[in-house]
């Protein structure tokens, strides 16, 4: 089978009017659905519980997108058991066979592009540019990990091993066997189908918990790729509470791997639960654990400073502030403090905040504990910062927090060491660009950061020295893109893996040696 080489999903250009309406009629269209009910899919089985997670628009709390169906243990259990199953004939199909199912879910996706990005809008609180871009990820993370697998498979034939008289060696990529995919709900789509795809793609078979105030998308993803043929009890779909299902699974013996995008705390919980081996397992758990940021982007005084306010605004309030990638830090050095800071705080005031259904720059938290976290956080700013901006509950029946900004914050402070996931922006002084880098190195986290600078001296040891997974210059530090840009964090960000890369894949595979004598 011949492929095109991989490239990245076009976003859609909204000022174009054809498209605008284009994503309104969508979002007609999914609002006379919401509501339903939802399954689970265990195998080629759909599970209908009493128990239910109610999804709502955290834009407009009164809207209910969907009753989703809720596993408890019993039927972690029951998905635990058709996933091994599954796996014995789904490692035996081969890697191009199962590239193949991932294509044409590919193809299902973006030519219904905006239904996706419509569900987006109203469950999780996303402009339409976010939801846009949010569903060009996922489309692009099918597509290269897809891709990457039929390279894998065939990397004797591009990198044969170093050969030696008499012998046949091969090395193979087999997958590991049943894997937890535990996503967060700020990607809801992009980071689940991510998650999913590229176990899937390399022969394991995956108990899906979909994060739980976004099931109804994680859903949609699955029921696409049940149309695009993807044999029942590859994917199993079992929402239900992250403490019981997800300790359940975590703690199995025949779990293989977790995959796991989410906070820092339950990143590390998850770590620990799984290095402790239980009776009946045979193996150490592998746990891949994207977490939290504390990103920032500095500023020095070569600077463009309308780019760099430009796309600290960008970085610090696009979704909310709600992305593991989001800036919520600026250190700027102080000769030009006051006049970046002043164009960051005009750009902010800028920003309305209203319903995402209606494309307002910034929409709602996703839920009430983010939304009182966020608040809290922003009564902490207030005691540790000058408040510039915002500062409280923005108007609205949802989760609306205005856009905050903080001034002269110090280092060392709460707002600027801790993950808030919200709209608030906390801004550091620093004497120069050395000690504004050593700002920004001063965190627990190592996710994304930028350098802003027109001196390519400093731009070099920036480059050196700030320790993140996505380095940035002259650009915002959010929008990494598959395959361009493997996204994913140092320290307590992460377990050092690049979603959208190369290496990728060998995460969820074991590489088998063969020597055969001739
Ligand atoms: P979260 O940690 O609250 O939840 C993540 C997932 O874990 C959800 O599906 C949740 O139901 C589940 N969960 C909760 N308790 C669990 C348990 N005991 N066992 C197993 N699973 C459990 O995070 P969130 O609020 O969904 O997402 C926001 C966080 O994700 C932020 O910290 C953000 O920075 C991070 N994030 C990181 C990346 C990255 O690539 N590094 C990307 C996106 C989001
Ligand atoms: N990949 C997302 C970004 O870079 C998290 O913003």
């Amino acid at each position: 089978m011949s492929i095109k080489p991989y490239t990245n999903e076009p976003f859609t250009n909204f000022t174009i009017e054809a498209n605008r309406k284009a994503l309104e009629t969508a979002i007609a269209k999914t609002k006379n659905k919401l509501g339903q009910v939802y399954p689970l899919h265990i195998g080629a089985e759909l599970i209908f519980t009493k128990a239910q997670i109610t999804s709502i628009n955290p834009g407009n709390v009164d809207e209910i997108i969907g009753y989703v169906s809720k596993a408890d243990t019993n039927l972690a259990e029951k998905a635990m058991s058709v996933a091994l199953e599954t796996f014995e004939s789904w490692k035996k199909v081969p890697a191009a066979e199962r590239a193949a199912y991932l294509l044409k879910a590919a193809a299902l996706m973006r030519a219904r592009k905006h239904e996706f990005s419509a569900l987006m809008i109203l469950e999780s609180g996303k402009n339409y540019v976010e939801a846009d871009v949010d569903t060009a990820e996922a489309i692009d993370f099918i597509e290269f990990y897809a891709r990457e697998m039929i390279r894998l498979s065939e990397i004797n034939e591009t990198h044969p091993l170093v050969k030696i008289p008499g012998e046949n060696n091969q090395i193979s990529y087999i997958p590991l066997g049943v894997g937890v995919i535990i996503p967060p709900w700020n990607f809801p789509l992009a980071i689940c189908v991510g998650m999913t795809v590229s176990a899937v793609v390399a022969g394991n078979t995956v108990l899906l918990k979909p994060a739980s105030t976004t099931p109804v998308i994680a859903h949609k993803f699955v029921a696409l790729m049940q149309e695009a043929g993807l044999p029942p009890g590859v994917i199993n779909y079992i929402p239900g509470s992250g403490a019981e299902v997800g300790d359940y699974l975590t703690t199995h013996p025949k779990t293989r791997f977790i995959s796991f995008t989410g906070s820092k705390e339950i990143g590390l919980r998850i770590n620990k639960l799984a290095a402790d081996p239980v009776p009946g397992q045979i193996w150490i758990k592998r746990v891949i654990a994207e977490m939290g940021g504390k990103d920032g982007i500095v500023v020095d005084e070569t600077a463009d400073l309308d780019a760099a306010a430009a796309a600290i605004v960008a970085s610090a309030f696009g979704f909310q502030g709600q992305k593991c990638s989001a800036g919520s830090r600026a250190i700027v050095v102080e000769t030009v403090y006051d006049e970046l800071v002043k164009k960051v705080v005009a750009l902010t005031e800028g920003l309305q905040v209203g319903l995402p259904e209606l494309n307002y720059a910034s929409g709602p938290v996703i839920d009430k504990a983010s939304y009182e976290k966020v608040l809290a956080y922003i009564e902490i700013g207030k005691q540790e910062g000058t408040l510039l901006t915002g500062g409280g509950k923005a108007e609205g029946n949802g989760y609306y927090i205005q856009p905050t900004i903080f001034g002269d914050v110090p280092a060392g402070a709460q707002i600027m060491q801790e993950e808030i996931f919200g709209p608030v922006l906390a801004i550091a002084k620093a004497s120069d660009w050395r000690k504004a880098i050593e700002i920004y190195n001063d965190t627990e986290f190592g996710l994304t950061g930028s350098y802003f600078s027109t001196d390519q001296a400093r731009i070099a040891e920036a480059l050196d020295s700030m320790h993140c997974g996505n380095l940035y210059i002259n650009r915002k530090c959010t929008g990494a893109l598959v395959g361009v840009h493997p996204f994913g964090g140092f320290n307590m960000s992460g377990t050092d893996s690049k979603a959208g890369g190369y290496d990728y894949l060998l995460l969820l595979t074991q590489a088998k040696l063969t020597s055969r004598k001739m």
